[in-house]
């Protein structure tokens, strides 16, 4: 069996960059994909693969401080380029072309990675098609945010679904893949001393955060079009929430996760504007084009869900750009009937990975003083493997086939449908949004 070929559309941008990149090294240097795997680079404007290798270099470099040549070499191997205009018909012949050269002992499978914004998919996807380029073996990687709104959302499946079947649509969340979140359902499922707390009736609040230092760095046209809530709500913390809240499914089968998934999501309340916050750095509108952009990179969401089991818990999402420091955690705060201090369950995602549970102690001495005292699992101290790269995790998913730590095109619409009265309000005027100090905690709460 030939290796299989991977085709990035957008591999200049800077997502690619960022992750993608250095993902195809890392596997490519680990033998992790099979030697005569290909990866074509496609962009708009001229690229040679020389400048695209030293590209991955210096991605690599930025990434892990080091570049081995020999696995470098083995992206060279890989690695060429095409350029082709997305709305051009015959620069698809020309991909065709190379495809079929590259399927001349055996039929490779194929990976088509969307690295562009979803207002671009439309002829690229039109033009796959249009090519045979969406037979059963061609694989989609879709990248976030699906769509831009409810509506949008359903346009957007309408014409990926006209083109490819669901088993073959990947909707990437890389949050999913990283190893922290997976085990949030793994613990649940593991750790029955907690299932019978895991209703409204014990647990007061789940907060769930994304925070970063980073600010929007080069990415000023796609992020102020795109903002905080679409950015990560609609996606990473939504996704992160439905594992951590839903029924836990009847088996790990991928399709089992989904249903549960989009089970839960489907009955989260719409968000109510009202109850949202918003911010922006300051110093952000000099950093577009618009300088009257509105556009929120601080957010927080209140939701209720539906459900018997979980109504009364207060669900909080929280995420926002240039602040103190880059945290992701999901803090799962215990009733206690008896005082204020409460026990929490709090799983870190990322950095310092690891679960914690909050207990209340006496304090040492003659008083009944009580406080918190925390028992800690750290990865780093009990697990000496390295833990994989969520963007090597969605790759090596999609070429097994398996779409468990993907999102649905049910999951999908469901979060639209949650946010879209909060988006149709901030849309329209800046009114409410805060101001907030770079590197700062973010807008002041109340
Ligand atoms: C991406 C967002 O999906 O996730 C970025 O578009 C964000 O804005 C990034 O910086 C954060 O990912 P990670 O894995 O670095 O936490």
């Amino acid at each position: 069996m030939s290796g299989p070929v991977i085709i990035v559309f957008g591999i200049t941008g800077d997502l690619s960059k960022r992750k993608l990149l250095p993902a195809l090294y890392h596997l490519l240097s680990q033998d992790l994909l099979p030697s005569d795997t290909q990866i074509i680079g496609i962009s708009r404007r001229p690229l040679t693969t020389e400048k695209l290798l030293a590209t991955v270099e210096l991605c690599v470099l930025e990434k892990d401080n080091i570049c081995d040549p020999e696995g470098l070499a083995r992206v060279r191997n890989a690695l060429q380029t095409l350029q082709l205009d997305p709305k051009n018909p015959s620069d698809f012949e020309a991909l065709k072309h190379l495809l079929d050269k590259l399927d001349q002992t055996h039929k490779r499978e194929r990976l088509f990675y969307m690295s562009v914004p979803a207002s671009a998919y439309d002829p690229i996807i039109t033009n796959l098609a249009a090519h045979g380029l969406n037979e059963q073996r061609n694989r989609l990687l879709l990248e976030k945010p699906f769509g831009h709104n409810l509506k949008s959302a359903g346009q957007l499946l309408k014409l990926v679904d006209s083109a490819y079947h669901e088993s073959q649509i990947y909707r990437i969340d890389h949050y999913l893949a990283k190893e922290t979140a997976q085990n949030v359902l793994a613990f649940r499922m593991h750790n029955p001393i907690f299932m019978p707390l895991w209703n409204a009736e014990h647990i007061q609040c789940i907060h769930i955060r994304a925070l970063e230092a980073l600010s929007i760095e080069e990415r000023a046209d796609f992020y102020d079009q795109t903002g905080a809530l679409r950015d990560l709500i609609q996606s990473h913390l939504m996704q992160l929430l439905a594992i951590t809240m839903m029924d836990i499914p009847a088996d790990t089968s991928s399709h089992a996760i989904h249903r549960s998934k989009a089970m839960f999501l489907e009955q989260l309340l719409p968000a109510d504007p009202a109850e949202a916050v918003r911010g922006q750095y300051d110093g952000y509108k000099s950093e577009v084009t618009d300088a009257g952009s509105h556009t929120e990179t601080y957010a927080r969401l209140q939701l209720e869900h539906a459900t018997e089991r979980w109504q009364g818990t207060e669900i909080i999402l929280e995420t926002g750009k240039a602040l103190s420091e880059k945290t992701t955690d999901i803090v799962i705060e215990f009733k206690n009937p008896r005082e204020r201090r409460r026990n929490n369950l709090t799983f870190q995602i990322q950095p310092n990975e690891g679960i914690g549970l909050g207990l209340v102690v006496k304090e040492p001495g003659f008083e009944n003083h009580m406080r918190h005292a925390a028992l800690e699992f750290s990865y780093s101290q009990v697990f000496a493997e390295q833990q994989i790269d969520a963007y090597e995790r969605v790759l090596m998913d999609a070429l097994r086939g398996d779409q468990a730590l993907f999102a649905s095109d049910r999951e999908v619409l469901a979060t639209w449908r949650v946010l879209d009265p909060v988006l149709e309000v901030w849309n329209k005027n800046d009114h409410g949004l805060q101001p907030y100090v770079k590197g700062s905690e973010g807008p002041p709460q109340d």
